[in-house]
């Protein structure tokens, strides 16, 4: 079974083992702890529930790229969720973190005012389990993938 470590300063959530030093916020390895339950799965993944959907990160991959370099990579468009999610200061998306290949790149940060949880980012990769965790600050962690090739 994947093993999840969560950060208690950040809630960044790191796979297999916890990282030395969190990559986020910097904290030491000490406030990691193994949690289980760090990633809310759906009931039926086949059949998604409204409160699923709504925190559920939605992945769509955009083939037409548009670097100018000509590197490998991809467009990918990010939305929590498939039904959108409120955003009120009592509840929220607060951030979601990139992965890919369980490896950790970015975390986008949101408030809970006018934006959506939503990015288009341009990926510099066209290989691997690109994936990304939505945290919701009453509904926790909830994650989706998807393969880039
Ligand atoms: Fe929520």
């Amino acid at each position: 079974m994947l093993k999840t470590f969560v950060c208690q300063i950040c809630l960044h959530i790191a796979f297999n083992e916890a990282p030395v030093d969190c990559p986020v916020c910097g904290s030491a390895i000490e406030n990691f702890e193994n949690d289980v339950d760090a990633i809310t799965t759906p009931v039926d993944p086949a059949n998604l529930s409204e409160f699923e959907k709504k925190h559920i990160p939605a992945i769509r991959l955009e083939r037409a790229c548009t670097s100018e370099s000509g590197g490998a990579c991809t467009d990918v468009f990010i939305k929590v969720g498939e039904i959108e999610h409120v955003i009120e200061t009592e509840h929220f998306i607060e951030f979601i973190d990139i992965y890919i290949n369980r490896q950790y790149f970015s975390r986008i940060v949101f408030t809970p005012k006018k934006i959506y949880p939503s990015v288009h980012l341009h990926v510099n990769a066209d290989k691997g389990m690109f994936s990304v965790i939505a945290h919701c600050n009453i509904h926790g962690s909830w994650r989706s993938k998807i393969k880039l090739d």
